[in-house]
């Protein structure tokens, strides 16, 4: 029996009907994710990453294999599951801590209850005296932070995080991981991170799991073994970073293929996406 909150993918694979047939997405991966663990995930583009990301939420139900949440499979969208996009997606006719209101409309919680956890998530994220701001009023990184309340103010078991900090600038994406380092200290609870970068990858995770293209299946799970806080210019942080880009580097046959063709991106469910939290 999985330790309660245990994560198991099992033989996952995927595809997307497209006009010429089917377009193999995910095949064969496996991966078993303890409770509080950390873990990266980095890949060439379209490798996967957000699909595989869309079965954990369980905002995917046709595909095979299996996604085990303690034993159990997952079915649908659930406040144990809260996820963090590239773009903040919030809305910009609510106040900060509107939005993070939003996290918990369907909670079982008393109206006071509500505003509470709402106030405790404002100062989790550091946020307290921005309570009545609206998104315009907001810095990129502040909005990110107000997303990742959003995620977590319903108290998930697992927080899902699609590249959260892709669209910073370097100095407030430094800044944001050691507050996403703190905030999963904090909260003790399980993180899923798919990123480009490598060093964020290294300097977040337990483990970096290195995901290969067409179809996106798992090359190699690197562990990293370095306590807290990291010092990305240390030997065995380096050491580590360089055997994740060798790992790239094995893939730059299949990095140089031509991208596939605009009516196969026309056929993701942007919509969809818009309103998973
Ligand atoms: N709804 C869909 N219909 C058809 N194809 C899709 C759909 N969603 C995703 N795909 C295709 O699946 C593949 C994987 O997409 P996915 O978004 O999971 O990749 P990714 O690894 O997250 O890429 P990136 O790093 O660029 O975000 C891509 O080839 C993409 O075009
Ligand atoms: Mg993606």
């Amino acid at each position: 029996m999985a330790q309660a909150g245990t994560l198991e993918l099992q033989h996952l694979s995927k595809s997307y009907a497209v006009k010429d047939g089917d377009l193999a997405v995910l095949q064969d991966v496996t991966l078993t994710i303890t409770p509080g663990e950390f873990v990266s995930i980095v890949g060439a583009s379209g490798c996967g990453k957000s699909t595989l990301l869309r079965l954990i939420v369980g905002l995917e139900e046709d595909y095979q294999g299996q996604v085990l949440l303690d034993g159990e499979r997952i079915v649908g969208t659930s406040l144990q599951r809260g996820i963090v996009f590239q773009e903040h997606r919030l809305f910009p006719w609510l106040t900060v801590a509107g939005n993070i209101a939003l996290g918990l409309l369907n909670a079982d919680l008393t109206p006071g209850q509500k505003r509470q956890a709402v106030r405790e998530h404002i100062a989790l994220v550091g946020l307290e005296g921005f309570e009545k701001s609206y998104p315009h009023q907001l810095s990129g990184g502040m909005a990110q932070r107000v997303a990742i309340a959003r995620a977590l103010v319903s108290k998930p078991e697992i927080l899902l995080l699609d590249e959260p900090f892709g669209a910073l600038d370097a100095l407030t994406r430094a800044y944001l991981q050691q507050e996403l380092h703190r905030i999963w200290q904090a909260e003790g609870i399980t993180m899923i991170l798919v990123t480009h970068d490598v060093e964020e990858a290294i300097y977040l995770g337990d483990k970096v799991v290195v995901m290969e293209p067409r179809p996106g299946r798992i090359r190699r799970i690197v562990p990293v073994d370095l306590s807290h806080p990291r010092e990305r210019t240390a030997g065995n942080f380096t050491d580590i970073k360089q055997q994740v880009l060798q790992e790239f580097s094995a893939d730059s046959a299949s990095l140089a293929e031509p991208p596939l063709r605009p009516e196969v991106m026309q056929a993701r469910p942007v919509q969809q996406w818009q309103f998973a939290i």
